[in-house]
């Protein structure tokens, strides 16, 4: 299983802040917030890590985070996204560094305070499908919205207008290799990218894809300054990334 983290785009949501960086170099705390993404992936037992990064600031990656030493990581990998194609344009990009394995996405500015390890092992038992996690939200029209019928999950809107449910699908997506087929049938969205809940639908409509709750916090810093600010409370309060 390899893993991928969502570091592109233009992060234009958090000007000016992002105007002469990279969103997922900007603080959480003590740290970038890159690092939050890649000690969750290793957490679960991820070692193969591919980090696509975008903008005009893409060489600080490299110069952050070398080799993932830090991380106990022998090697990172990395591939660059031009402008803001959506996450999953980003996705297609790291197509020849999954080779023919399953992959575990993780989008660069969610943060996330427990572990994975026990969800990235069950998907690990599937032979194929999908799996995401959902949260509970109070301000469903920002993000992916799920309708569930019991255990299976019916379709999920993007930012919907009249949002169904309160269930966010969080920036944590487990694939496997056809993933990379499904990325190169889809339309750019009214926004102008390559939607990750349009994947998503795709395999719903296979009867393909599982949920689980996450448990503990989580966070999408990137979504707006508050969101941000909330994080930093957060982590600076509780830690993320626990162990176990
Ligand atoms: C993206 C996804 C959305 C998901 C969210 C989680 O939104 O499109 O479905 O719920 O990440 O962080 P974006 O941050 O690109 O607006």
């Amino acid at each position: 299983m390899k893993g991928i983290i969502l570091a592109g785009g233009l992060g234009t949501r958090l000007n000016p802040l992002t105007a002469i960086t990279n969103k997922h170099l900007l603080p959480v705390y003590d740290k970038p917030m890159i690092y939050y993404p890649l000690q969750t992936l290793v957490n679960a037992g991820i070692e193969d890590i591919m980090i696509v990064c975008g903008g005009n600031n893409a060489g600080d990656f490299l110069r952050l985070l070398g080799n993932g030493s830090e991380f106990g990581l022998k090697h990172l990998n990395y591939a660059y996204q031009h402008g803001q194609g959506g996450i999953a344009e980003a996705v297609g990009l790291a197509h020849h560094f999954a080779g023919g394995d399953k992959v575990v996405i993780m989008l660069g500015d969610n943060i996330i305070e427990n572990n994975i390890r026990k969800a990235v092992q069950e998907f690990d038992k599937q032979d194929s499908g999908s799996m995401i996690l959902l949260k509970e939200v109070q301000n469903p029209r920002e993000y992916g919205i799920a309708e569930l019928d019991g255990d299976v999950i019916k379709e999920i809107v993007e930012k919907p207008e009249n949002p169904k449910t309160n269930f966010a699908v969080i920036g944590i997506y487990m694939y496997d290799n056809r993933v990379f087929e499904i990325v190169k049938t889809l339309k750019p969205s009214a926004r102008g990218e390559l939607e990750i809940t349009d994947v998503n639908n795709a395999y719903i409509k296979m009867g393909q894809m599982r949920y689980e709750f996450l448990d503990g916090y989580w966070a999408d810093a990137g979504e707006s300054v508050d969101a941000l600010l909330e994080t930093n409370n957060f982590v600076k309060k509780f830690g993320a990334n626990k162990l176990d």
